[in-house]
């Protein structure tokens, strides 16, 4: 398969040299852009968007039609996973996703099984081949999952939560039940990444939007550790082409140097921590991912530019680095203020890319 004419990310994620700082955005189709909200009403609601292989491919491109990102994600859901081992999906409007069947009782977990993604995560595939073809290697398409841990907290809360008290005490009382859930998800993973990346992913991204929640000792043993095991069972490379992997852990900036260390290609960060002391800690093993606070996109153009100044100059001359939010794009978001920020960061990155 042919390598996309704007092959920046892929390159900034192996830390080979590039021109400028390639951008992207945490779920840059969304709710901020009308288009996305039309082909929502047109769908009738946002998990039908993501099933129809049609209304995913269009709400895909739809970013991209607007602004000169340097990638595209796969329009899917983490969640899309536990739907497929059979505990009911579905999304309450306002209040987020929630299962029908949360895992609570001992023998719901031991029943758990890792779906066959060729069947039950079919509609993904078929998204990503057909994202492919429409993207006619313009840019990459970067596909995803969510971290083994991050799928528990909402297989066993059953939806959003603030405490995560049903997960928390399954840790402490009965961690052989969660480590049981760890591991079918770990192995569900794997297969559903590694057929994301044969039917044409040409990086991929695992969200541990949860991670950041936990003890450092549970850390380890919970989310890192299972991470871990995908990494380690993940298709490299694909028709010649290496696939990078993007390590992504929202509050996870005190175990950097152990995630550097995990097999990853690069880690993604939010923005409290300085992309340079980041950059300090991991130091030649992994790119990095970010970091805008994802709410200086509602301050004015000249304060986003000065954002985006300031996290390039941090990371400072070089190459290994893909610029981001620190987390998802707010609905809230004005769309010509995305416009400032990729414009600000092709601008403004090119004097640390130039040769030595
Ligand atoms: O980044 C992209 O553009 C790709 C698409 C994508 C979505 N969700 C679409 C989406 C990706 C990569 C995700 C990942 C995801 N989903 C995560 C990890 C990243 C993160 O944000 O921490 C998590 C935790 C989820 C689970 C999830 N999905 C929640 C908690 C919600 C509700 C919160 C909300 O923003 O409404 C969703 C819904 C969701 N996933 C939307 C989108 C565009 C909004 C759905 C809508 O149209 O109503």
């Amino acid at each position: 398969m042919t390598r996309p004419r704007n092959d920046t990310l892929l390159r900034a994620l192996m830390r080979q040299p590039t021109d400028y700082t390639p951008v992207w955005l945490m779920r840059q189709a969304g709710r901020y852009l009308p288009e996305y909200n039309a082909t929502r009403a047109r769908a009738g609601d946002f998990l039908t968007l993501c099933k129809n292989p049609d209304f995913a491919t269009e709400v895909t491109l739809q970013p991209l039609a607007r602004f000169g990102l340097d990638a595209a994600i796969l329009f899917s859901d983490i969640l899309t996973v536990p739907d497929a081992m059979g505990l009911g999906l579905h999304f309450v409007d306002g209040e987020g996703p929630r299962f029908e069947r949360p895992l609570r009782e001992e023998w719901e977990i031991r029943d758990l099984e890792a779906p066959d993604p060729e069947v039950h995560l079919r509609y993904v595939l078929d998204a990503v081949a057909q994202i492919r073809r429409a993207l006619d290697n313009q840019v990459p398409l970067i596909g995803f999952c969510g971290s083994p841990f991050t799928l528990a907290c909402y297989m066993i809360e059953g939806g959003s939560s603030h405490d995560f008290l049903h997960v928390k005490r399954m840790l402490y009382e009965r961690p052989d039940l969660l480590h049981h859930v760890l591991d079918v998800n770990a192995r569900a993973l794997t297969a559903y990444l590694n057929a994301q990346i044969a039917y044409g992913a040409q990086a991929v991204m695992i969200f541990d939007t949860w991670g950041g929640v936990l003890s450092s000792p549970a850390y380890h043993a919970c989310s890192l550790a299972y991470v871990q095991q995908i990494l380690a069972g993940l298709t490299r490379s694909h028709d010649g082409h290496a696939v990078p992997v993007i390590l992504f852990t929202k509050g996870g900036s005190n175990w950097l140097e152990a995630q550097a260390a995990a097999g990853c290609d690069a880690l993604g960060v939010d923005w409290t921590i300085d992309l340079g002391r980041a950059r300090e800690r991991v130091g030649a093993k992994v790119a990095l991912q970010g970091n805008l606070d994802p709410a200086a996109l509602f301050a004015a153009p000249e304060v986003i530019e000065r954002e985006a100044g300031r996290i390039l100059a941090s990371f400072g001359a070089g190459h290994g680095h893909v610029f981001n939010l620190g987390h998802g794009i707010s609905q809230h978001t004005p769309p010509e203020h995305v416009q400032v920020l990729v414009d600000a960061v092709h601008t403004l990155s090119r004097q640390y890319h130039l040769a030595p």
